[in-house]
């Protein structure tokens, strides 16, 4: 007996039927936003991704040598992938440059319910612009994809990266302070936050200030605290207009800045946000993005860069966790046959009605009516065409509505319009 690798999943046809509908509403958002659709390949030189977070990532990817004896890296996220795809071929194309991207991912996590080791991202990179309108207009998609997948309780939080390095700056953090502090930050381990800056020899009141500032909602209190700095002041004024604009412009109201929020990819800069599903408790993170840098890196000609990646897996968790109704799709016709020399009769009809994009399925077993019927039912077809020697000595067919139970004599002339209603 073989049995899947660790991590990664099996989809049954039903799952794939909920994947397949959420994943047509989250294509539609994003084309009724003006992005279009990429795809890069499923791994990449290894270096790709150790070039900005160091050979320490190399722990969490899958990474190998080919028979070439090349290093290679199946793909952990899309963004290095088609940042380096823009500076090698897209760098003429008109900005902005609006991409978005599904693909399977694949990381050396530790597997649990909703953290996988193969899993699929839905994602987008804007290039080519970071005004506030642009940065509003992405974390808006974001949201709206999720809304529009039918995600009931959401909550968006937004930090800045500038900000939160300003906020450093003026508590006078070395570095190597500020490199062992920002993972906990990230979990929000504030007690653990005190006792490494204290055993920094920083006072305890800076320290409760800074916690307080990692906390607030409320920008004005971080507004006062680097109100000297230029720079700062700049940056606020910018975050604030994105803000006006995503609860003004987009109607969104369900959001906390958390100045606190890191990420944990080394690239971003600037404006972060994440989008969390409360009912999904330890992985409960549906989305995470922000602006970057990882152009001028790659080699390319410097220019903005902003994106964000959904948890395509963890996106229909929260949804069956919300009891969300999944809309599946049903078969149109089940054909019977209910002789074998009216098999070719019943081929006629099939290929009549497929190719007017009626979908059909037909009884490939000659298993006669009530057999039939029943397999017809539970493959949720949602007529059945029973084709026997009366109703083609009258050029019909019997057409049963499987719902019902009702069914009616229908000319095969007749059927293709009856379809079309
Ligand atoms: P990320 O936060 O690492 O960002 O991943 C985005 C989303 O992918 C997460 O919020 C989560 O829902 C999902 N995800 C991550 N790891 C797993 C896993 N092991 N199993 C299931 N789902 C997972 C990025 O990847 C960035 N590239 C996003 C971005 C695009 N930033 C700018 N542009």
């Amino acid at each position: 007996m073989f049995q899947i690798p660790r991590g990664t999943r099996d989809f049954t046809k039903k799952e794939m039927q909920k994947r397949k509908y959420v994943e047509n509403i989250i294509r539609s958002t994003f084309i009724s936003f003006g992005y279009n659709e990429i795809q890069t390949p499923t791994f990449e030189n290894l270096e790709l991704f150790t070039a900005k977070s160091g050979d320490k990532i190399i722990e969490e990817l899958y990474s190998f040598k080919d028979k070439g004896g090349r290093d290679l890296a199946l793909r952990p996220e899309l963004t290095a992938p088609v940042i380096r795809f823009y500076v090698e071929k897209l760098q003429m194309e008109p900005k902005p440059l609006k991409l978005f991207y599904f693909g399977n991912c694949y990381r050396y996590d530790r597997p649990q319910k909703g953290r996988y080791r193969e899993f699929t991202q839905a994602g987008c990179e804007l290039i080519g612009t970071n005004t506030p309108e642009a940065i509003a207009e992405l974390i808006a998609l974001a949201y709206t994809i999720l809304k529009n997948a039918g995600v009931k309780k959401l909550v968006l939080n937004i930090g800045n990266l500038n900000i939160l390095s300003l906020i450093f700056k003026k508590f006078k953090l070395p570095k190597e302070q500020q490199t062992y502090i920002t993972p906990l930050i990230d979990k929000s381990k504030y007690d653990e936050i005190f006792d490494a800056l204290k055993d920094f020899k920083i006072k305890s009141e800076d320290i409760n200030l800074l916690i307080d500032l990692l906390q607030t909602k409320n920008i004005s209190e971080i507004k006062d605290f680097i109100i000297d700095d230029e720079k700062g002041k700049e940056e606020l004024e910018r975050f604030e207009k994105i803000i006006g604009l995503l609860i003004n412009a987009y109607e969104i109201e369900n959001y906390n800045i958390k100045i606190g929020i890191v990420r944990s990819l080394d690239y971003y800069k600037g404006v972060v946000f994440e989008i969390d599903a409360p009912s999904l408790g330890a992985e409960k993170q549906l989305c995470g993005g922000g602006s970057y840098e990882l152009v001028s890196l790659f080699g390319g000609r410097d220019t903005p860069t902003a994106g964000f990646a959904l948890g395509f897996d963890r996106t229909i968790v929260a949804l069956e966790s919300e009891n969300y109704k999944f809309e599946t799709p049903k078969l149109d016709v089940y054909v019977i046959p209910l002789d074998s020399n009216l098999i070719e009769k019943a081929l006629e009809i099939v290929q009549l009605l497929r190719k007017n994009k009626v979908s059909v399925d037909w009884d490939l077993l000659k298993r006669g009516v009530s057999k039939s019927l029943k397999y017809a039912s539970s493959i949720n077809a949602k007529h059945a065409i029973l084709i026997g020697q009366n109703e083609i000595k009258q050029n019909s067919i019997t057409l049963k509505d499987l719902k019902t139970g009702k069914q009616k004599l229908v000319k095969i002339n007749d059927l293709v319009e009856l379809f079309m209603k």
